[in-house]
């Protein structure tokens, strides 16, 4: 059972960043990849639509005998976690937890800025665990919808992009934040151009890094790690495939991808 695969989602390809994290962390698990590019985005759907549009990633790893799952989207996680972790018995893991761990691990952290898509801002599911866990905080939520589109572009080095950063940034860079949260599976990809803008001033934390870590932590508390003599391997099933979506994977993946299948769920 430890050596049987990893299941993670994502609404599309974005996800890959933590697939890409969990590979240089855990190379001896095999990863079976679900990205639901036939109905990204979920970041602009109703909270029943991701709930729902979830389950059916959850249905379809499940067909491929995962020990665990991971919810590499923080829109899904937001909004269809708790809903997903009461309904199955495997263990399901999601973003939020790791990137609120990663935030809280720095004691001087008192005021935060999330950015993150519509769908994330509006559950409040970080500012919640956030609260939770320490009082007194200063949180700053911003919603930047524009910031997938203009990453899906590869608009990773364009002014207009750095355009867009600031005027989303700047009302919170104005409240004076401490820590920049990307609440985003995207946003991992725009840490060069936000160092460059505000790195000496804010801590950027990432969601993709700290979930990895975050999915080590439990998978040795339940005694699950794939044995060390294993090495991993990563099958990607989209919902759709495109060229761009071919594109986009080795992109977020940072290397080519193995063969991508389609798949119906
Ligand atoms: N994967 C989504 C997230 O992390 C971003 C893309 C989307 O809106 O589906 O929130």
């Amino acid at each position: 059972m430890n050596n049987s695969a990893l299941g993670i989602f994502d609404s599309g390809v974005g996800g890959l960043t933590v697939v890409r994290a969990v590979q240089e962390l855990l190379p001896s698990e095999h990863i079976v990849y679900l990205g639901d590019t036939a109905r990204v985005p979920y970041g602009s759907k109703s909270p029943e639509t991701i709930r729902r549009f979830s389950d059916e990633d959850v249905r379809y790893l499940l067909t491929q005998n995962v020990k665990a799952i991971v919810v590499a989207c923080n829109t899904a996680t937001a909004h269809a976690l708790p809903m997903l972790q009461e309904r199955y018995q495997i263990p399901i893991i999601g973003v939020i937890e790791a990137g609120v761990e990663a935030v809280l691990a720095d004691p001087q952290t008192q005021r935060v800025g999330i950015i993150a898509t519509r769908g994330t801002i509006h559950s409040h599911a970080y500012q919640h665990a956030l609260a939770l866990r320490r009082t007194g905080m200063m949180i700053v939520e911003q919603a930047t919808p524009l910031l997938v589109p203009l990453i899906e572009e590869n608009w990773i080095d364009h002014p207009a992009t750095r355009q867009v950063l600031d005027t989303y940034l700047q009302p919170m860079l104005d409240k004076h934040i401490d820590t920049l949260l990307l609440a985003c599976t995207h946003y991992p990809l725009l840490v060069p151009m936000l160092q460059e803008m505000i790195g000496d001033r804010v801590r950027i934390v990432d969601s993709a890094t700290t979930c990895a870590l975050h999915l080590q932590q439990e998978l040795a508390r339940l005694d699950m790690l794939a044995d060390s003599a294993q090495i991993g391997t990563l099958s990607i099933a989209l919902t759709d495939l495109s060229e761009q979506f071919e594109i986009l994977a080795k992109r977020f993946l940072r290397k080519c991808p193995p063969l991508i299948k389609r798949v119906e769920i």
